[in-house]
């Protein structure tokens, strides 16, 4: 007996001490919830975020408006804890990306504090104010439905909450909402709020259309607005290709 206790003890200590075997979670979920939470602790350097953010002009554009057929999102004005928690979930693979997954590498986005730092950064860019919209023929419904399934989460007027990483979606454009919101109903965006998938499941194409083309007509503040056209100051004209 004697002979088994001290490689016991001593498997006992190593399983215990060692960090890389044992202690690292394999769960997706659970290494971009480590890297969420340690970057919640830190103070952002939004000088810092904007060093960071030029790698992510490259397909969101130095104002981070999106694109009106939602290929790319509306980021800008997005809440910090939302977007730290969409960045981290990209990299630990918790939410599929493959065109933007290699650029969330710690080699090209760095690590916690760059994540903060960028995500403060984005947080305080002002927002596109022609964001693109669907018809307009549902909108009644659409409205009943919003206040029905969504408002007690993404707030009255879609400003989301920092609080409960709910994302901020007025504002946002249609195509991507719409996307989204798709692959959040059929389980395709694996980070998704599971209250919310249950909350849309029996939702109809109808019910789907109206709800978002209502969310797509939602504004944000006009303080938070860019004016038409604004390009941003901090990404100089050279670098977007202009005047050459
Ligand atoms: C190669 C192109 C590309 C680059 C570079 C890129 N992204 Fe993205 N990003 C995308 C695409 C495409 C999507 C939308 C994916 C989808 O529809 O699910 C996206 C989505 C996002 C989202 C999720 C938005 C939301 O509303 O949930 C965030 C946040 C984001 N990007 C931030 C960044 C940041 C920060 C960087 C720089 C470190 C970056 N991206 C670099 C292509 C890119
Ligand atoms: C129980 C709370 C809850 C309810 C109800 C809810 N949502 Fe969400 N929603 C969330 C959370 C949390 C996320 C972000 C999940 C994540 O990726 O971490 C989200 C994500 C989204 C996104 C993706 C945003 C982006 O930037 O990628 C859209 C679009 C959306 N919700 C629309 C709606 C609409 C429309 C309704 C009502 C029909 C609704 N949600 C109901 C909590 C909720």
């Amino acid at each position: 007996m004697e002979r088994l206790l001290l490689p016991c003890l001593l498997m006992g200590l190593l399983m215990t001490t060692s960090p890389v075997a044992w202690s690292q979670p394999v769960d997706p979920a659970e290494i971009a919830k480590q890297e969420v939470e340690a970057a919640l602790r830190l103070a952002p350097n939004i000088e810092n975020g904007r060093r960071v953010y030029m790698v992510c002009t490259v397909c969101h554009t130095p104002e981070g408006w999106g694109r009106p057929d939602g290929r790319y999102p509306q980021i800008a004005g997005q809440i910090a804890s939302v977007t730290i928690k969409q960045l981290a979930d990209i990299r630990a693979r918790n939410r599929d990306n493959p065109i933007m997954r290699p650029f969330t590498s710690p080699q090209l986005l760095g690590g916690v504090q760059e994540i903060a730092d960028v995500a403060a950064y984005i947080a305080q860019l002002p927002m596109n104010p022609n964001n693109s919209t669907g018809p307009g023929f549902d909108l009644d419904y659409g409205k009943q439905l919003y206040a029905e399934n969504c408002q007690d989460c993404h707030g009255k007027n879609g400003e989301g909450d920092p609080a409960e990483n709910v994302p901020r979606i007025q504002g946002q454009h249609l195509n991507y909402l719409t996307r989204q919101f798709h692959w959040i109903r059929i389980g395709k965006r694996r980070n998704a709020d599971q209250k919310m998938v249950k909350q849309i499941h029996r939702f109809t194409p109808r019910d789907e259309m109206a709800v978002l083309d209502y969310v797509s007509r939602l504004k944000p503040p006009a303080s938070d607005l860019g004016q038409s056209g604004w390009q941003n100051p901090d990404f100089p004209k050279f670098y977007r290709g202009e005047g050459q």
